[in-house]
């Protein structure tokens, strides 16, 4: 048996930043993690993989289409898929070695293979090189999550499957099912739309982006069918078989649907298999996740559970920030996460992000609030850019000013939200990033004018 200060079960992006900071901290940390690569769902078959997809496929559609209004005369432009895929590959290797570094660096010891709790200080490690017990003071579970399936349908890892084969389909499907219009289902749907499916997205709401702001995911949904995918809302899968070389989707109150390949994106769930949550009496709340306080401590003294396996979004940056904020609690007895502060991006063209609360959700609380906007269509670079689909939203107190919301659609939204999420941090006034100079010409100027707007001042509209 072996001994460390703390246990960290699973090196996805909670797991290995939290035993990351606990190390900067001065314990003595060990990390168990099942699979062979380093950096869970999020570098291995998750955000890492599709956005190289994202990119690779964007780059294509663009060459394809866009090139031309620049002036750029191209020939006929060609895909090699298996080289795209092998680029994806390389970025996966780059990113998981990346933790194998940082864990060397900070003298982190690595366990390889399946941890099972015996009691609430003792965990056994098997099916990997060495069957092992480690015993630890502290032990936090990171385990993530794991694809959710519809009732009644089985992935077959082929033609009916999740977006870990979504990632790495070995030829351009004709016809794509895509069930589930939320992150995976429109990210993976828009990597093979512009590689040349045809795609139907069947969505069971009415709306697409369940959770974002209503106003931007209507654009988005505009938008998306502007390129050519094909939503049904309102939709309700009742079946998803094999039959011979295509699959058929049944739904309720409408034809079959047959197709080549079906990926189910409906969501993922906390992932505690074969824990042994039983052996230290550890309950799972009705969704299936491990209850924590606000300090990420179970029920049980010395277990800690961060990231997808407790409750709030299945983001890695919030599982990040759960996997500091808890061990900053256990070394020096504070540690927050501002969950309001937690932004959301759909890697889609264009990007839609968002960070604080929805109109929804404003109206809903009875919170008055002023309202900023600003299209991309007026924004400098972005006509350099010739990219001027989108807007930005700024949601501020009637009263305080202070920004509630930011919602973006557009170029690089991803990357403009950052401002936002530093302003709701910092309790900004939308008044604070009206007054703030942002260089010219940049998109970030798109920000600066939808917060002027919120006190009707705009300049350049
Ligand atoms: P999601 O929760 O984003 O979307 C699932 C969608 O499926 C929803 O629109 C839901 O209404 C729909 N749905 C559920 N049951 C259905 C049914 N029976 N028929 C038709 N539609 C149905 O889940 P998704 O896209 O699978 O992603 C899983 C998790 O991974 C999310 O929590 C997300 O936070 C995370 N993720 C984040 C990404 C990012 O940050 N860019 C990218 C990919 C995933």
């Amino acid at each position: 048996m072996t001994q460390h200060d703390l246990l960290v079960i699973g090196a996805g992006p909670g797991g290995y930043v939290a035993a990351v900071r606990a190390a900067q901290l001065g314990l003595d940390v060990a990390c168990v993690e099942k699979e062979q690569a380093l950096g869970g769902t999020c570098l291995r078959i998750g955000c890492i993989p599709s956005k190289a997809m994202l990119e690779s496929s964007e780059r294509y559609a663009e060459a394809r289409k866009d090139f031309a209004q620049h002036g750029i005369v191209l020939g006929d432009v060609g895909l090699d898929l298996k080289k795209m895929l092998k680029r994806k590959e390389r970025v996966i290797k780059t990113s998981t070695s990346g933790v194998d570094y940082l864990f060397k660096k900070n003298k982190i010891t690595r366990y390889l293979g399946h941890a099972t709790f015996l009691d609430r200080s003792r965990v056994q490690v098997s099916g990997g090189d060495t069957d092992t017990e480690i015993e630890a003071k502290n032990i936090i579970i990171a385990t993530g999550s794991k694809v959710a399936t519809l009732p009644g349908v089985n992935l077959d890892g082929d033609r009916i499957a999740s977006s870990t084969e979504a990632l790495s389909y070995d030829e351009v499907p004709e016809h794509l099912v895509v069930i589930g219009a939320g992150y995976i289902g429109l990210e993976m749907g828009s990597v093979w739309l512009r590689l040349g499916s045809r795609v139907t997205v069947l969505e069971y709401l009415d709306r697409i982006l369940p959770g974002m702001d209503a106003e931007m995911a209507n654009e988005a949904h505009t938008l998306f069918k502007k390129q050519g995918m094909v939503f049904e809302l309102g939709s309700k899968v009742t079946g998803v078989r094999v039959e011979g070389d295509h699959a058929i989707v049944e739904r309720n109150g409408a034809d079959p649907i047959e197709c080549d390949r079906v990926l189910i994106a409906v969501g993922r769930k906390p992932h505690t298999d074969n824990l042994g949550l039983d052996a230290i009496g550890l309950e799972l709340d009705e969704l299936g996740r491990i209850p924590v306080n606000d300090h990420f401590a179970t029920p049980i003294e010395g277990v800690y559970a961060i990231g997808d396996v407790i409750r709030g979004v299945m983001l890695a940056h919030k599982a990040e920030e759960e996997g500091v904020a808890c061990v900053e609690h256990i070394v020096n007895g504070y540690g927050h996460v501002n969950y309001n502060a937690i932004p959301g991006i759909v890697y889609t063209h264009p990007e839609v992000a968002s960070v604080g609360r929805t109109e929804e959700e404003l109206q809903d609380a009875g919170i008055e609030y002023r309202k900023g906007t600003y299209p991309f269509r007026a924004n400098g670079r972005a006509r350099a850019l010739a990219q001027l689909d989108g807007n930005v939203k700024i949601l501020a107190d009637a009263k305080t000013d202070r920004v509630l919301g930011v919602h973006i659609i557009g170029p690089r939204a991803g990357d403009l939200i950052a401002e936002a999420a530093v302003a709701i941090e910092f309790g900004a006034s939308s008044e604070d990033i009206a007054r703030t100079s942002h260089a010219h010409p940049t998109l970030a100027e798109a920000v600066k004018e939808a917060a002027l707007d919120v006190d009707d001042r705009a300049i350049n509209i």
